[in-house]
């Protein structure tokens, strides 16, 4: 069942979601080499609890963190760890919270120093896409609108990898909601967009191969071949003209354009 929401809660999920952006905007400001994504969750940990929130992947059908950090070839759900990261690692940080009742769940990708220009590419061609579906996100399209645009750019377009077996989702006082939102799909299927439906669109985008494999954990999703895979997730709320996005880009990159130990060479 697809819940619809007011103006009102669409203000408040706006906080959520701004907040994880805040929240995200904190780790770009600190990752540097030699920090370890524990270091991280224990940051985003303490953030949001001053925050008046409450993280919600920890204890999350068992999830035993409050950020996922998936580094390299982990594309999603990669557990915090003692490894320092180095030059050279992009890492995607994802996180969720309850504020006021309302859940914010978004992610973003952030390269370490030096890397590839085939990195490079792999990273602007997934935020790209993430906005490319974001432009679909208006009343009378369809579900499939949005994932179509999604793996044109990525697949078609660039022949990379769209992950299958993840998908983004509808978020509201649940962190998963109807209805589902694949990265992949037809034009023109799939449920109807209706005002105020907010969807946590989220590609999953593999440099080589679409294949993917979940570690003995249960949780860490890595690709196949080993190659690096990128994440960007926004949450978004569906208008007449043109989507709202309610998570905040702007916040993080102004933190990461700041930080010297980042590349931001793909954007700015
Ligand atoms: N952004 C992901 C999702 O919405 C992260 C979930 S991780 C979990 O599915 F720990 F909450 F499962
Ligand atoms: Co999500």
């Amino acid at each position: 069942m697809i819940i619809y929401k007011t103006d009102a809660e669409i203000a408040f999920m706006k906080e959520s979601a701004t907040l994880v952006s805040k929240t995200l905007t904190e780790v770009a400001k600190v990752l540097k080499p030699g920090i370890t994504t524990l270091d991280i969750d224990a940051l985003c940990a303490s953030f949001i609890k001053d925050h008046n929130a409450i993280p919600s992947f920890l204890n999350y059908r068992g999830y035993p963190y409050t950020i996922c950090a998936s580094v390299n070839d982990v594309v999603v759900h990669g557990f915090p760890n003692k490894v320092p990261l180095k030059e050279g690692d992009i890492v995607s940080i994802d996180m969720g919270l309850i504020l006021n009742r309302w859940h914010g769940d978004h992610a973003y990708t952030f390269i370490i120093g030096e890397v590839p220009q085939a990195v490079l590419d792999l990273v602007r061609v997934t935020k790209e896409s993430l906005y490319k579906g974001i432009e679909k996100a208006i009343v009378n399209n369809r579900i499939g609108d949005i994932a179509y645009a999604i793996q044109e750019h990525t697949e078609m377009k660039h022949g990379y990898g769209v992950v299958r077996e993840l998908v983004g989702h509808g978020i509201g006082k649940s962190l998963h909601e109807d209805p589902q939102m694949p990265n992949y799909g037809k034009r023109g299927t799939g449920p109807k967009l209706k005002e105020n439906l907010v969807l946590a669109i989220e590609p999953m985008i593999n440099m080589g191969s679409k294949e993917v494999y979940t570690e003995d954990d249960g949780w860490t999703v890595k690709t196949r071949d080993g190659k690096p895979a990128v994440h960007f997730e926004h949450d978004v709320c569906v208008k007449r003209n043109k989507a709202l996005i309610l998570s905040d880009y702007s916040i993080i990159e102004a933190a990461e354009k700041a930080n010297p130990n980042l590349n931001t060479s793909y954007y700015s």
